[in-house]
C-alpha cells in the first residue's frame, strides 16, 4: 500500500495534480515551488518527506509546548480515545473539560474563576470580545461596546479577532471590517512612534490608552486587548510599567483588561502566563496554542470572578455566556490539554524556559559580532534579533535581509520565524542548553552565508 508521504513526495514531481488542490497559509504558487511537507517529528525535531531533519526552533508555530512525540500526552490521548471521543456540547459537557478547566483556573493568577473552551486562538479572542461586552450589558452598561487594540498586533483570522488587530496586511484585504474597534501605538521602544526614549519617555504609548478612552467617552469603551509580549511586530516586550498603566486605566473608567495569551501563554514567558510574568492580571485571559502542545485543537478564555458572576444569574433574567461552538471541550482535545499541563508542571518546564531563555540571550548576544544586530527582545522561550544596516543608527536593510536569513537557516536545517526585519525563536519548553546552541549556531552560519552573497 502506498503510504502518505510517498503520495506526497509525488507532489513535487506532480504540482500539478496535488499542491494547487491545497491551500495553505502561505502564497500558494511560492510554496508549491518549495514545498515544505513534514513527515514525522520527535522532541525538537522534524523529518520532512525527504527525511532531511530540521530543528524545530518554533514549536511548530509557538504551540508543541512539551516536544513532539511526548509519551504522556499520546498516551493519554489514546486512553481517551477508547472512553469518550464527543459529548453532547448543547446540554452539557464531559468529564475531561471539566477536569481541565478547574486545572485552569487553579494555575491562573489571581482570581480567575471560570473557563469557557474553544477551537483555536480566533475564536477565543473574539470570545473576549463578545464577553465583554455581553458583561457590560448585563451590568447595565450596554453603552459599553468599543474595543481599543493595537497596530502590528494579530489576534486572529476570524473577522471580530481580525478587527481587534492591527496589521495592515491582513486587514487592508479583508476591509470593510467590523465596526467599533479603535487603535493605539503600541510600546516599540527600539523604533518609538513618539520619538522619544525610555524611561524620560513618560511612557506615551501607555498614556495615550488613557486619553484615547477619555476622548471616546468611558461611557462606550468596553475593553482594551493587548497581547502582553506583541509577536507580530517583532516581539514587542513592554517596559516594566506599560502593563500596570494600563490596568490602572481601565479600572479607572470600568473597562475590562484582555489578555490576548494566545502564544504567551502555558509557560512561554518562564510563568505559567505572561501575566505572573508582569505581575498584571487581566480580567479575561486568552490562551491556546500550547495548551495542548499540538496533539489536538483546543484553546480557553479564562475570566475573573466578578466577570464569572455576572454571568451565573437568575436563569429568567440571565442568558449566561451567549457564545458557544461544536468543538468546544472536546474529551480528547481536553486529555491532551491536561496531559501537557502535567507535563508543563510535573517537570517544572517554566524553570527551564527561564534557564534556557538566558542561554537563548546569550547566544543572540553572540550574534552581534555579525554587525547587524540592532536589538534583542523577548522573555524566556519567545526572543528575537531586529537586523539593521547599522547598529548605530538603526537604519534598516533595504532590501530586508530577514527572510533570506531565515530562509537559509530553513536550508541549513533550523525553523524559525522570519520577517523583513526580524528573526525569533520560540522552541519547546523541553528544550535543552546543548539544542539551544545548535540553534544559535545555525542561525549564526546562516546570517554568515547571506552577508556572503547567499541568497
Ligand atoms: C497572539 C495571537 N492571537 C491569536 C491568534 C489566532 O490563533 P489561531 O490561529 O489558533 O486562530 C494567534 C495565531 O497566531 C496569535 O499569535
Amino acid at each position: 500500500m502506498t503510504t502518505p508521504t510517498e503520495i506526497i513526495s509525488d507532489a513535487q514531481t506532480s504540482e500539478e495534480k496535488f499542491l494547487r488542490q491545497i491551500m495553505v497559509r502561505s502564497q500558494m504558487k511560492s510554496f508549491a515551488a518549495d514545498p515544505l511537507i513534514m513527515a514525522r517529528a520527535d522532541g525538537v525535531h522534524y523529518w520532512d518527506i525527504n527525511d532531511k531533519q530540521y530543528l524545530d526552533g518554533l514549536s511548530g508555530i509557538y504551540v508543541v509546548s512539551v516536544g513532539h512525540n511526548n509519551r504522556r500526552v499520546i498516551d493519554s490521548i489514546k486512553q481517551q480515545f477508547d472512553t469518550l471521543t464527543f459529548s453532547p456540547v448543547m446540554h452539557g459537557t464531559n468529564p475531561l473539560a471539566v477536569q481541565l478547566a478547574n486545572k485552569l483556573v487553579e494555575v491562573a493568577p489571581d482570581d480567575m474563576a471560570a473557563t469557557k473552551f474553544f477551537s483555536g486562538g480566533s475564536e477565543t479572542t473574539e470570545a473576549a470580545i463578545k464577553m465583554a461586552r455581553q458583561y457590560h450589558r448585563l451590568k447595565g452598561n450596554a453603552s459599553k461596546y468599543k474595543i481599543i487594540g493595537r497596530y502590528h498586533s494579530w489576534h486572529g483570522s476570524t473577522m471580530g479577532s481580525l478587527s481587534a488587530g492591527g496589521l495592515k496586511s491582513r486587514r487592508a484585504v479583508n476591509e470593510p471590517l467590523a465596526t467599533g474597534f479603535l487603535h493605539v501605538f503600541p510600546p516599540t521602544c527600539y523604533r518609538c512612534p513618539f520619538d522619544k526614549q525610555y524611561p524620560d519617555c513618560g511612557l506615551t504609548c501607555a498614556s495615550l490608552v488613557n486619553d484615547v478612552i477619555d476622548l471616546e467617552d468611558p461611557d462606550t469603551v468596553a475593553a482594551v486587548i493587548v497581547e502582553p509580549i506583541g509577536h507580530t511586530g517583532g516581539i514587542i516586550d513592554p517596559p516594566e510599567e506599560y502593563l500596570p498603566l494600563l490596568r490602572e486605566y481601565c479600572d479607572r473608567h470600568d473597562v475590562l483588561l484582555i489578555f490576548d495569551e494566545i502564544i504567551t501563554g502555558v509557560g512561554r514567558t518562564g510563568e505559567m502566563f505572561a501575566a505572573q510574568t508582569f505581575g498584571v492580571t487581566p480580567d479575561l485571559l486568552c490562551l491556546g496554542k500550547g495548551l495542548s502542545g499540538g496533539y489536538a485543537p483546543i484553546a480557553a478564555l479564562l475570566c475573573r470572578k466578578h466577570i464569572a458572576e455576572a454571568f451565573w444569574g437568575d436563569p429568567e433574567s440571565n442568558p449566561g455566556f451567549v457564545e458557544g461552538h461544536t468543538f468546544e471541550g472536546n474529551p480528547i482535545s481536553s486529555a491532551a490539554g491536561l496531559a501537557t499541563l502535567s507535563e508543563i508542571l510535573e517537570r517544572d518546564l517554566c524553570a527551564n524556559v527561564r534557564t534556557q531563555g538566558e542561554r537563548l540571550r546569550a547566544g543572540f548576544e553572540s550574534l552581534k559580532k555579525h554587525g547587524i544586530i540592532g536589538d534583542i527582545r523577548g522573555k524566556g522561550l519567545m526572543q528575537c534579533i531586529e537586523l539593521v544596516k547599522d547598529p548605530a543608527t538603526k537604519e534598516q536593510f533595504d532590501p530586508p535581509i530577514g527572510q533570506a536569513i531565515g530562509r537559509r537557516a530553513l536550508e541549513n536545517g533550523l525553523i524559525s520565524r522570519f520577517d523583513p526585519h526580524w528573526i525569533a525563536l520560540g522552541p519547546p519548553l523541553t528544550v535543552t542548553g546543548e539544542q539551544i546552541d545548535q540553534m544559535v549556531a545555525i542561525l549564526d552560519q546562516s546570517i554568515a552565508d547571506v552577508l556572503n552573497g547567499a541568497n
